[in-house]
């Protein structure tokens, strides 16, 4: 089996959210299951030797003409990465724009190049995927290209288009489409514009998306983000498969960020790791105080605001501690800084750094994740693994990792929430410290550090998705 991932962003070469780490991480696994996986993603601000050795220089067509696009290539374990070596993407030093705030205006075009070096790549290099996998908006214009594409060379191949957050749709104005593209459909267009995640849901031939229930969400209005309606036709050839994680760069056990080290049986790591982070982020020693851990982008989506609402009631309870790491919208991060200076029970870290969320994740007793939606979400998994009980939303990838401890005492690893705001997060976590150090508590920390969601089970998910749409063939073909 032969597949081409399509992505903005992969690890080790670039990242600015979960995707990254789905495209790298299912790559590396898929490649240990016999299947030819290669993936091509831009070199943002890479120079040619950082690129690896040369691949091929390929030309492709815009509506002004000829451009000629070097490809270079580096292989890492058995998957090969493609670079797609465009002055829009080298010269830049960010994946969509300077700063996650202002994307960059010619993205559409930045954005065009990858899904057509993808192609003229194939079909230069003779190497013709069975699957072209894709990845959220940014590469949407491929399904498009293919079934547009007159010379036959793809006529085998199916794509596979896959939803990580579908509220981010790359719309732009049908003027940048007119301007660059030679092929045009007026499907593709949506009102006076090009929305290209929606391009990728019409031509694909199979949607997935990153957990079963976001596969449901989506098809309905709240959470369907104005594409609903072609979700809901499509339903029969959607499939939602939960995201795995990295478990070797994610274990307690042996994980080279931390000092000390924990398992299930063995925790007086985890105590140790707790008191030191006590001190390094400034909270009060004490052994006994449950700590609550949020690591996230602080945005609308991770329930921040609710959050920031609930704060100075279960602050007050000086027995609670709370310890935020992440940066984001700055009036959040100044609600933060004003919040800590009145409360020694609160530390708030505008930072970004891995050393910090592996020790938060191996620190805390409950880790926070109201997340209005989820499409999958992987920092549950991490606390889940690291014994650190998940308070969540029972939404996407969350009610599927997470199985709620007051409904199921027995099976039960974290504890859900029906809705998101303020009062039920306050209701959550006092839930959660009433339990802290119980029977309960630790019953659920035991099933919380047995989930395994290692690659292996979601790899063959895609398998055999994969041997499924290149037999029987979309309905687009
Ligand atoms: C997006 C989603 C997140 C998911 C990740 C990887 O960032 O918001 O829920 O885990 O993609 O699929």
């Amino acid at each position: 089996m032969k597949v081409l991932m399509l992505s903005s962003e992969s690890v080790p070469f670039s990242k600015s959210g979960g995707l990254a780490d789905v495209v790298g991480d299912l790559s590396a696994r898929l490649s240990l299951l016999s299947c030819d996986v290669r993936v091509m993603i831009p070199a943002y601000h890479m120079s040619p030797s950082e690129a690896g050795e040369e691949a091929a220089s390929v030309q492709i067509r815009l509506l002004g003409g000829f451009r000629q696009v070097d490809i270079r290539q580096k292989k890492l374990g058995k998957v090969t990465f493609y670079f797609v070596c465009d002055s829009l993407f080298c010269n830049r030093r960010g994946i969509y724009g300077d700063t996650s705030f202002t994307p960059y205006p010619d993205n559409f075009l930045r954005f065009l190049i990858l899904s057509k070096a993808a192609l003229a790549f194939c079909s230069q290099a003779g190497w013709i995927p069975d699957v072209f996998h894709c990845h959220d908006w940014t590469s949407g214009l491929l399904p498009f290209l293919i079934k547009r594409d007159r010379t036959g060379i793809f006529k085998h191949s199916k794509t596979l288009f896959t939803i990580h957050n579908l509220a981010y749709q790359g719309v732009f104005p049908k003027i940048e489409f007119l301007n660059a593209m030679e092929e045009t459909d007026r499907d593709l267009l949506d009102g006076e514009n090009i929305n290209m995640m929606r391009c990728g849901l019409i031509y694909s031939d199979w949607i997935s998306t990153v957990s079963p229930t976001y596969a449901i969400e989506i098809q309905g209005h709240e959470q369907g983000c104005g594409l609903e309606d072609i979700l809901e036709r499509r339903s029969a050839e959607l499939s939602g498969i939960l995201n795995g994680i990295d478990t070797a760069a994610w274990n307690p056990e042996n994980d080279p960020l931390l000092s000390s080290h924990f398992g299930q049986g063995n925790m007086e790591g985890k105590a140790l790791i707790k008191s030191q982070v006590q001190i390094k982020f400034r909270l009060p020693q004490n052994p006994d105080a449950p700590l609550f851990v949020m690591i996230s982008r602080l945005a609308w989506q991770k329930g921040i605001e609710e959050l920031l609402e609930a704060l100075p009631q279960l602050l007050s309870d000086g027995k609670l501690q709370f310890l935020i790491i992440g940066t984001g919208d700055s009036k959040y991060e100044d609600q933060l800084r004003s919040l800590e200076l009145k409360h020694p029970n609160l530390s708030a870290n505008m930072i970004f750094s891995n050393e910090a969320a592996h020790m938060g994740e191996a620190a805390g007793d409950f880790f926070l994740m109201p997340s209005h939606y989820e499409p999958c979400g992987l920092n549950q998994m991490y606390s889940l693994r690291y014994g650190d009980i998940p308070i969540a939303h029972r939404t996407g990838g969350l009610a599927d990792s997470i199985t709620d401890l007051f409904s199921n005492p027995e099976k039960g690893n974290g504890i859900l929430m029906d809705s998101v705001n303020p009062q039920s997060i306050i209701d959550s976590v006092r839930k959660a410290s009433g339990i802290y150090h119980s029977p309960e508590f630790f019953t659920a920390r035991e099933n919380a550090m047995k989930c395994d969601f290692s690659w292996d089970s979601s790899a063959k998910k895609y398998i055999s998705l994969y041997r499924q749409i290149t037999k029987k063939g979309g309905k687009h073909a």
